[in-house]
């Protein structure tokens, strides 16, 4: 970055020289045809498993053949449902309120929200990428996700089914494309329940886990294989990523036990409990509450109304009045005999601060759309909604992403007026003119698209 640093100001002067001369679109365009995404999330794939798995050609394929960085920004807390609903919203977990995956409102029907709820009311209100895409008059086809089996907006995916793990990998990826082939799908998302499920069984250095990874390679490679063979595979932009890493923890040792520092007089509810817990507290007892907790060991302790910015975590009704965050590797627990006695032991987990190395998941990119054989620096989870409408060519609902940071993925640079909303602002003599100011910036993203000072870490 310093070089880039460097020479800036030269590559301003050239773009202003030749922004005299450029008039109108500068951006060619992507890809001849109509463009196509696939969204794949592999379940708590950390962004490290590829160095700690030994055997993983398609990863190392697609790594080669596409776009890639060392980890992508998710949002907090590092939870399966928040995590993934925040990536076909573009929205912080605070604004699309699918804040846990344990969740409690009053006032509503079904108070109680498992990961198994599908009642539209949990849902509503926001628009996701296959509703975006819907709208626009695309085909867009969902082989699991979360949200998927809820109408959303009073709309579904054109396909869509009820969640089942049990339904063998092979056959959701066959399935995905012929979707993309033969019925002409715009876009597909497409989900697999592990390495999640065996990283929180033997943690993220378990053998076992490891394995698990090199067999979602394998997947991995039967989906491009059968891109190939369907003769889509130069065709789609193929993403896949994923909701959170594992961090390592133990969890018959290293369990917070709230019945040691707090009983039912102090708390109403416990509706989320392991790496974060959400406290309901008894009527006016929030802060006698927060006392008995704030010295205890190895976990931080919020009101919903201080939690750090950073978080974007405190602006909706569903975040609980007291919320506490496990430092990595410990589990918070209402009952940790209960626990022990009904749930076996395991060894990986997530859920913690995003700021954690091993909370941090995998991203790689590849297709027409995308740079090649590229390492650029990370985005957030926020920004790959808006960097999807962006491929299809889809108006982007109101979202907290950045296309401008995605755009660093990007064979051909998106042009400034494409994304009004991001935080650009142009040369001060340029703001009277701003079609000289489009061109100039446009012409800066080629410039350094061709110079390639982005393929750094
Ligand atoms: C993992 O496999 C290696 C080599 O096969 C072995 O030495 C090691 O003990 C195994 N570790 C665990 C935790 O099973
Ligand atoms: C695609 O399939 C053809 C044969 O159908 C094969 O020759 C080629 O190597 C494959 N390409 C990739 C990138 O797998
Ligand atoms: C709950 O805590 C209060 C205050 O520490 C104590 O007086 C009471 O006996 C406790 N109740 C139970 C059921 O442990
Ligand atoms: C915790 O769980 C154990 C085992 O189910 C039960 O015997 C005990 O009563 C529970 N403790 C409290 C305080 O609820
Ligand atoms: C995130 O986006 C939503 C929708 O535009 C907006 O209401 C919210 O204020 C944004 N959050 C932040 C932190 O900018
Ligand atoms: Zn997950």
């Amino acid at each position: 970055m310093k070089a880039l640093k460097a020479t800036t100001s030269t590559w301003v002067i050239l773009a202003l020289v030749l922004c005299t001369v450029q008039n109108g679109d500068t951006a060619p365009s992507a890809t001849g045809g109509k463009p196509k995404v696939i969204l794949v999330s592999m379940d708590g794939f950390r962004h490290d498993y590829l160095q700690l798995a030994e055997n993983t050609p398609n990863f190392d394929r697609m790594l080669r053949e596409g776009v890639t960085m060392p980890w992508i920004r998710n949002t907090f807390t590092t939870l399966t449902f928040p995590c993934h609903f925040t990536m076909v919203t573009g929205l912080y977990e605070e604004s699309h309120g699918i804040i846990s995956n344990n969740m409690y409102n009053e006032e509503m029907d079904n108070r109680y929200f498992r990961m198994s709820t599908t009642d539209d009311e949990w849902w509503t209100g926001h628009e996701t990428i296959w509703t975006s895409a819907q709208k626009a008059g695309l085909k867009a086809g969902v082989y699991f996700w979360v949200g998927s089996a809820s109408e959303i907006q009073g709309t579904r995916p054109e396909k869509w089914f009820r969640y089942d793990g049990s339904v063998p990998f092979e056959d959701r990826v066959d399935t995905l494309v012929k979707w993309m082939s033969e019925d002409d799908f715009d876009l597909g998302l497409l989900y697999f329940n592990e390495p999640d499920h065996t990283g929180h069984l033997h943690g993220p250095k378990g053998n076992e886990t490891l394995h698990e990874v090199e067999r979602m390679d394998g997947i991995l490679g039967r989906l491009l294989d059968k891109l190939n063979q369907t003769d889509l595979l130069d065709k789609v932009n193929l993403i896949v990523t994923s909701d959170h890493g594992m961090a390592e923890v133990d969890s018959d040792k290293k369990t917070i036990d709230l019945r040691d520092y707090v009983n039912d007089t102090l708390i109403r509810k416990v509706v989320q409990q392991g790496a974060i817990a959400h406290l309901i507290p008894q009527e006016g007892k929030t802060q006698e509450l927060v006392d008995a907790l704030k010295d205890v060991e190895h976990m931080r302790v919020f009101v919903k109304e201080d939690m750090p910015e950073r978080f974007h975590y405190k602006n909706h009704r569903r975040i609980q009045p007291v919320v506490l965050v496990a430092d990595e590797g410990w589990g918070i627990s209402q009952n940790a005999t209960y626990r022990r006695l009904n749930i076996p032991r395991f060894l990986g987990d997530h859920g913690y601060d995003n700021i954690l190395n091993s909370m941090r998941p995998i991203f790689a990119a590849r297709g027409p759309a995308f740079k090649q054989n590229a390492i650029v620096e990370s985005i957030d989870t926020v920004d790959i909604y808006p960097l999807i409408c962006h491929i299809l060519n889809i108006d982007p609902a109101p979202n907290n992403g950045s296309l401008e940071r995605a755009a660093a993925l990007l064979r051909v640079p998106p042009k400034p007026h494409d994304h009004p909303s991001s935080p650009t602002r142009c040369i001060s003599d340029f703001s009277t003119k701003p079609d000289a100011c489009s061109s100039t910036l446009a012409i800066l993203f080629v410039i350094s698209s061709l110079m390639k000072w982005n393929a750094v870490y």
